[in-house]
Parts: structure tokens; C-alpha cells; sequence
């Protein structure tokens, strides 16, 4: 048996174990849900493990691969368990959650020492217990910690406890729907809505790691991105014309702030109508492309989906979208229009197959031109002069799409999947038409398995440090719900220009973001990397150029990303959940977040405050990334200091650098560099690819583990076998073995032949420089210098 089917009191219930670890709940009255979704393909939705069912009176037990449940037969409560047959999420309500007169309320019990994480990028508390939250995309400008709900709808979350266990469950429905994490009442998780299906994954864990693998393997991960677009990019509301972007690029290149990205706002545009362009300001979009493209600088144009509502006017985006009939129609058959930046404006069903397909065709002519990325914004979507910010709910789509059933439906279902289904269509548009390119879109609003096909950000900010701290848990919430790229507008968006001091620890926080944007609202003061003076210019000049150097690590993180669904943002219990056990802000989760699994940023919890703190590192023997020495001890007081972050790096890690550009078009001159730091379960791993195209996917990359081994005799490098066919820009490779305490160098060889060494006592570091190779051992005999050797780590 695959799957078990109940009905009790005229209510049908399905359980069924779509993969090891996961159990996929339906519910509905007199039959099933449909069967059908935009976050969860079909492949993985509909596949099922064999279960095995026992029946003990009223009660069945149902129990699959590392996943089971208990169902009662009256009230057809359902218990998730784990494979061990421990209990996980009690349901407290069965059949009973669904209200004859349509809508739902599922209610679970909560433990009391359960965390809550998840549900994208809302704002409230870190730590979502106790909270309410509300899934309806809406344009929140200026949002503050207060604002619910906000732009993106995920219904995903998990619980971690105290131990470090944890689940997670995903409600695959698009309505407009509350979780209450025990706000209403005490120990009790409700889910609730007004409409859709009752059709949810709980996912078995039990690490949250696994937790996130389950959710990736549901609803997908997102494709490994472009090495451009994890470099610097440079917005602004607006560049408003052909020279005013080349001086920003040109200026970029001077100041020698490396970056890769320059953004068009919707000035770029004639009179804001998406896919014209106001040849007045731009004459010659390609050339302009041509020319940046020669800085090793993209462009990426901003592409909202309102098309002006101008029949008659040669406006071919309207034309093409109306004679093929894809335009949003109220129930009196005229299409519903809407005040937004171009004036009033129709919107495309991106539901139909046909209305993306034609939208996808839409970006043919900037592809052409050369332009690199693209940004869909106000897709919630959102509309101008009403009081509910967006279009009437009786506006109707004709779903045709996937394995729906074609019908039509009111925009109260469609309308938390818009902005997903937006930049579906741009992203499946922009792979037609460079099929060997990977594409790169930005959306504000998206929804569950939206990370598919876009990157996202947290929308319209502030400048301030409330929303610069605000800003990192929200990306960190992001990356622990399928969207590890992520980023938020550096400098803050709107409200009272940034002071230089908030404008650089922006820049420096930024530095480690996934998506790494600076962007502000027209008609604010310059916001770029050189406003203000000198000394916060080399700070944020210094921070961006680390992250260029670091871009072998980042983007090993985005192909683990791709793989895995294992975000490159991380709170620290994600990679080391027994500190939730120490209690303080959640182990230092709340504060500090790791890149990676090996890089921990721990900025001041009060980021204004020029008051010491005191950062709990997960063990002992974590080392100083900065000065690359190793700490005695597992807590640090750090007195703040403008000029730096704090960051620590895991014993055991090896970190693949490389030499600084100013541009991930250009390539590095030089060798490689591996920061190893020596301590337990040490390894890295190096990643390359072109960066830009899908020859990865054809065995054209380089991918290689290298361990570390430490015994009192010295240090062993262990490469393993590279695999892949893609030939790297380096020929050498430049060991940095960190926590070198002596004047001399060690003595290193490879098969027996000796290897130049010296010693760089800034970065505490013996270096070595050594051939680059596919496997073999690399011998490094420490000496006196290395104090691990004397006391090997536990
Ligand atoms: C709203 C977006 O959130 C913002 O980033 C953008 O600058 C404006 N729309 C104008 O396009």
C-alpha cells in the first residue's frame, strides 16, 4: 500500500510518505484536494513510499521510510511520528479543521521548548514563537518590525528544540492563511484560512539541516547563480540616463571598489512602461551594454508586469498581450485595470502556460542588447489609490497550467502566487532565449519553491540600524525557507539618509550577504560606496574587496546552495544546533550567522553601540579570521571598532581564496590560495565553473575536497580525486596554515620533493606554495611554530 484513504463524517483524508523523512497530509470535505501545485512538482509530489499500515481498534498506524503517523478513526486526528515511532506534532484537531462553511483551522501542539524558524522574511521576532503571521503579499514600504504581512508568502517553518531536533511543515496553499505559534493560545499551533486546500508535509528531520534538504527536495532548489551575480551590484532609483550610468561604472573602476552589477530603475523606461526605454536618456541600449560589459560590469533593467493600459498607441507589449487575450479580466469579461507607476495598467494571467510564454518573449530585444539580468518588482502585486494596495479579489485568472485542471478562479488563490509565477515566467523566458546562459532574476514578492527561478530581497527598508539588524534575521529566515539568495538594500531605502558610520557597517554586513545590492529611493543624497569621507571609503573599499577575494568559498556555498538547499546564510545552530542549548539569544543565533559552514560574523547584538560584547563561539579552538590566529578560548570580548567585523573561522575549516579583481569577468592572476585551520573533521572543498553558462551541467567543472590531518608529527593535506573536466584559471596553489606562531617556516614536501615556504606573521600563517594537482598528499612538518601539533585537538 502507497498511500491510506479515509472518510469519517464526510470528510476524506489521505496520508502518503512522498520520501524518506516526509508524510503529505490531505484533507478535504466529500473529496480530496486537487491534486496540483506551484511550489511542489509533480514528480515529488506525487511519488509515494510503500507504507505499512496497522490498525489497533480505532486507532491506525501508519509508518513509511523515517516517517510514520497515528490516525484516529473518529476524529481522524493525525499524529505525525518519526521513523522510531516518537511523536513529532500532535494534531489536535482531525476533521474538526475543516468549517463547513468553507475555510480551515488546523491545530497542533506546540512543545515548550521548540524555536520556531522559517516563513521567508517576516519581521516580528527572530524566533517565531509566540507570533502571528499572516500570508497575503503586500507592498509594505518603510516596513518596520511590526509590519505583517509583507511581500513574500512562504508557508514553510520549522520547529528546533532545545536539543537541536527538529521538523518542519510546509502548508502548499495559496490563499491567504495565518500561523499562530501559540500567540492565540498557549502551546497551540493553528493554521488557518479562508479558503484553499489542507494539504501540508510535515518533514521528520531531525537535524534542521535535514529538515531543509526534505523542504529542497519538495519544492526545489534554486539554480546555481551566475559568479556575477554574487559580485558587488550598484542601484539607485534611478540612473536616469546613458552617461549617468557609464560615470557610475566609470567611477566604481576608479575608486577600485570591485563590482560587477549596475542597476536601471524604472527611469530607464518611456514613461515607465515596462519593455520600452526612453531613447531620449538611453539612445543606444546595446552599445551601452557592449561598452560596461568591456568594464566587466552587467546591466540588469527593472521589468515590472503592469503593462500601461494604452490601446491604439504602437505600445507592442499591450498589443501582442491583448490580441492573444492574457490580461486580467473582471467578471464582466473587461479587463481590470489599475493605477501603478505607468498610469492604469493591465496585468498578465501569469497563470496560463500562454501568458508566460508570451511574457518570456517579451525580454527577446533587451537579451539581444545584451543586458545581463533582470528585476521584477511591484508583483504582489501592487496597485496604486486603493485602500487595499492591490487588485479586487473577484478579479479572475484562468488557471492552464501543470497539472491543474484548467478553470477559473478568483484572484483570492492566485494572488499569493503572482509574483512566483511572474519571475517563473521571466526565468523560463530568458532560458528560451539563451538556452547556454543562466539566467538571473530578482523578485520582491514570490512564493513557496519560488527559488527556482529567482533571487529576492527584503523589499523597501529604512535607513537605520533597527533595519540594518532587522535585515540580517530577515535574510537568515529567508535562506532557512528555500531562499538562500537573498539580499537587503544596502545603505537602507527609504526615510533619513544613512549617517557614513551606518552606510559602512552596511557595507561591511552586506559584504556577506548572499545578494549583495545597494539600492535607495529617488530623490534621496548619494548612497554609493564613496559618499562621505576617506577613512569610511577604505573601509567599505576593504570589505567589498575581501568578499571578491572570498569568492571561491561564496560561490562554493551557491553550488552547495544549488544542490543541497542548504542556505549560504546560516544561523549559527544550523551548523552547530547544540548551542541552542547555552540559551543566550539562542546560542548567538539571533546576533551572529555563518557563511557557510565555516565563517562566523558576529557583529555588535546592538550595532549603534560603541559598548564591548561578548560573542560565545560554538567550540573551542575557533580562530580569528582577520589575523588568522587561534583563540584560546570560547568566548570573546570584543570591544567594537568601526573599521572591522568580527569574523571567526571554524577549526578545521580550509577556505579557498583567491587574489583580488575588480570584476568576476576578469580572471585571477596568480595561484589559489587555501587558509587552512587546522582542528577536527577538517576539510573544504573548491568549486569552479566558467561561472556564467550550463556547461557545468555537462561535467564542465572542478570540484575537489581537500582534508587535513593532524598527528604530533605534523600536517598532512590529503587532495582527493578532482572531479570534472574544467580547467582552472590557476597553476598553483598558496597554502596559508594558519595558527603559525613561530619565526620560521615548516618544512613541507610533496612526494619527497621540498616545497618553498615562508612565514607571513600578520596572518599568523606558515605559507606554502605548492603545484597545483588533481590528488595527493601534501606533508607539512610543523616544528615548533604549530601549537596544535603539541596538543592535538580534541
Ligand atoms: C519599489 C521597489 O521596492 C524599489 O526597490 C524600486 O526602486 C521602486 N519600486 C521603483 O521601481
Amino acid at each position: 500500500m502507497d498511500r491510506i484513504v479515509l472518510s469519517r463524517g464526510g470528510v476524506v483524508l489521505e496520508v502518503s510518505a512522498p520520501a524518506s523523512g516526509i508524510v503529505r497530509i490531505r484533507m478535504g470535505r466529500g473529496k480530496l484536494p486537487e491534486d496540483a501545485s506551484w511550489a511542489v512538482p509533480a514528480a515529488a509530489r506525487r511519488a509515494r513510499l510503500p507504507l505499512k499500515v496497522t490498525r489497533n481498534g480505532e486507532a491506525v498506524q501508519v509508518s513509511s521510510e523515517n516517517i510514520g503517523a497515528r490516525i484516529d478513526l473518529r476524529t481522524l486526528r493525525t499524529d505525525v511520528l518519526d521513523g522510531g515511532g516518537k511523536l513529532l506534532l500532535a494534531d489536535l484537531a482531525g476533521r474538526a479543521a475543516l468549517s463547513p462553511q468553507g475555510g480551515f483551522r488546523m491545530r497542533g501542539r506546540l512543545s515548550s521548548d521548540d524555536h520556531i524558524f522559517g516563513l521567508g522574511d517576516k519581521t516580528g521576532t527572530f524566533d517565531r514563537k509566540g507570533g502571528a503571521y499572516t500570508m497575503w503579499n503586500s507592498d509594505t514600504y518603510k516596513f518596520t518590525q511590526a509590519t505583517d504581512p509583507l511581500y513574500k508568502t512562504i508557508p514553510f517553518f520549522m520547529t528546533v528544540s532545545d536539543r537541536g531536533q527538529a521538523y518542519g511543515l510546509f502548508l502548499d496553499n495559496t490563499w491567504r492563511t495565518t500561523f499562530d505559534f501559540g500567540k492565540a493560545e498557549r502551546g497551540v499551533l493553528s493554521i488557518s484560512g479562508e479558503g484553499g486546500p489542507v494539504d501540508y508535509y510535515v518533514m521528520a528531520g531531525p537535524a534542521p539541516k535535514e529538515v531543509l534538504q526534505q523542504y529542497a527536495h519538495l519544492t526545489g532548489t534554486a539554480p546555481l547563480m551566475p559568479q556575477w551575480a554574487l559580485g558587488f551590484q550598484q542601484s539607485k532609483w534611478s540612473y536616469k540616463s546613458d552617461s549617468e550610468v557609464r560615470a557610475i561604472a566609470q567611477r566604481l573602476r576608479s575608486e577600485r571598489i570591485p563590482s560587477d552589477v549596475i542597476y536601471m530603475d524604472i527611469d530607464y523606461q518611456d514613461r515607465s512602461r515596462p519593455f520600452t526605454v526612453n531613447r531620449a536618456a538611453f539612445p543606444d541600449l546595446r552599445q551601452l551594454a557592449t561598452d560596461l560589459r568591456g568594464q566587466g560590469m552587467r546591466l540588469v533593467l527593472i521589468t515590472d508586469p503592469h503593462i500601461a493600459n494604452a490601446p491604439g498607441q504602437g505600445y507592442a507589449a499591450y498589443d501582442s498581450g491583448a490580441a492573444q487575450d492574457l490580461f486580467l479580466k473582471l467578471p464582466g469579461g473587461q479587463y481590470y485595470s489599475g493605477d501603478v507607476w505607468p498610469g492604469a495598467a493591465v496585468f498578465p494571467d501569469f497563470s496560463r502556460v500562454q501568458a508566460r510564454r508570451w511574457w518570456g518573449d517579451l525580454y527577446s530585444g533587451f537579451v539581444r542588447d545584451g543586458v545581463a539580468g533582470f528585476w521584477n518588482d511591484m508583483n504582489e502585486p501592487s496597485i496604486f489609490n486603493v485602500p487595499s494596495k492591490t487588485m479586487p479579489l473577484d478579479v479572475e485568472h484562468r488557471i492552464e497550467s501543470d497539472d491543474f485542471a484548467p478553470r477559473r478562479t478568483s484572484h483570492a488563490e492566485l494572488h499569493n502566487v503572482y509574483g512566483q509565477l511572474n519571475s517563473r515566467a521571466t526565468y523560463e523566458g530568458l532560458a528560451r532565449l539563451q538556452p547556454d546562459t543562466r539566467p538571473f532574476v530578482l523578485t520582491r514578492a514570490t512564493y513557496a519553491g519560488g527559488q527556482r527561478y529567482a533571487a529576492t530581497w527584503s523589499g523597501d527598508n529604512v535607513s537605520s540600524w533597527q533595519h540594518l539588524k532587522m535585515g540580517v534575521q530577515q535574510l537568515v529566515n529567508l535562506g532557512l525557507s528555500g531562499f538562500s539568495y537573498a539580499g537587503n538594500d544596502v545603505g537602507g531605502y527609504a526615510g533619513e539618509r544613512p549617517s557614513a558610520e551606518l552606510l559602512t557597517r552596511w557595507f561591511q554586513l552586506g559584504a556577506f550577504m548572499p545578494l549583495f545590492r545597494a539600492h535607495s529611493e529617488t530623490g534621496r543624497p548619494d548612497q554609493e560606496p564613496w559618499v562621505g569621507d576617506a577613512a569610511h571609503v577604505d573601509i567599505r573599499r576593504r570589505f567589498i574587496s575581501e568578499r571578491y577575494r572570498l569568492m571561491p568559498y561564496l560561490y562554493g556555498a551557491a553550488e552547495e546552495n544549488s544542490r543541497t538547499g542548504i542556505p549560504m546564510l546560516r544561523p549559527v545552530f544550523l551548523n552547530f544546533p547544540a548551542v541552542l542549548a547555552n540559551g543566550d539569544r539562542l546560542g548567538g543565533s539571533e546576533d551572529q550567522f555563518m557563511v557557510g559552514g565555516d565563517l562566523l560574523v558576529a557583529p555588535s547584538p546592538t550595532l549603534e553601540s560603541p559598548g564591548d560584547y561578548k560573542v560565545d563561539l560554538p567550540g573551542k579552538g575557533w580562530y580569528d579570521y582577520w589575523s588568522g590566529q587561534r583563540l584560546d578560548s570560547k568566548s570573546v570580548t570584543v570591544t567594537p571598532d568601526l573599521a572591522n567585523i568580527p569574523v571567526y573561522v571554524r577549526p578545521g575549516a580550509i577556505i579557498p581564496k583567491q587574489p583580488l579583481v575588480q570584476s568576476t569577468a576578469i580572471v585571477p592572476e596568480g595561484r589559489l590560495e587555501l587558509h587552512v585551520y587546522p582542528g577536527t573533521d577538517c576539510h573544504g572543498d573548491i568549486y569552479a565553473d566558467d561561472g556564467v553558462t550550463m556547461a557545468h551541467q555537462r561535467g564542465r567543472f572542478l570540484r575537489q575536497r581537500v582534508r587535513c590531518e593532524e598527528s604530533p608529527s605534523g600536517l598532512k593535506l590529503l587532495f582527493e580525486t578532482r572531479e570534472g573536466s574544467w580547467q582552472p584559471w590557476w597553476s598553483g596553489v598558496a597554502l596559508h596554515v594558519h595558527g603559525w606562531e613561530a619565526e620560521t617556516p615548516p618544512q613541507a614536501h610533496i612526494d619527497g620533493t621540498a616545497l618553498a615556504a615562508s612565514v607571513e606573521r600578520a596572518q599568523n600563517a606558515a605559507v606554502i606554495l605548492m603545484p597545483d594537482i588533481v590528488s595527493g598528499e601534501v606533508v607539512i612538518n610543523p616544528g615548533a611554530g604549530y601549537r596544535a601539533s603539541r596538543k592535538p585537538m580534541q
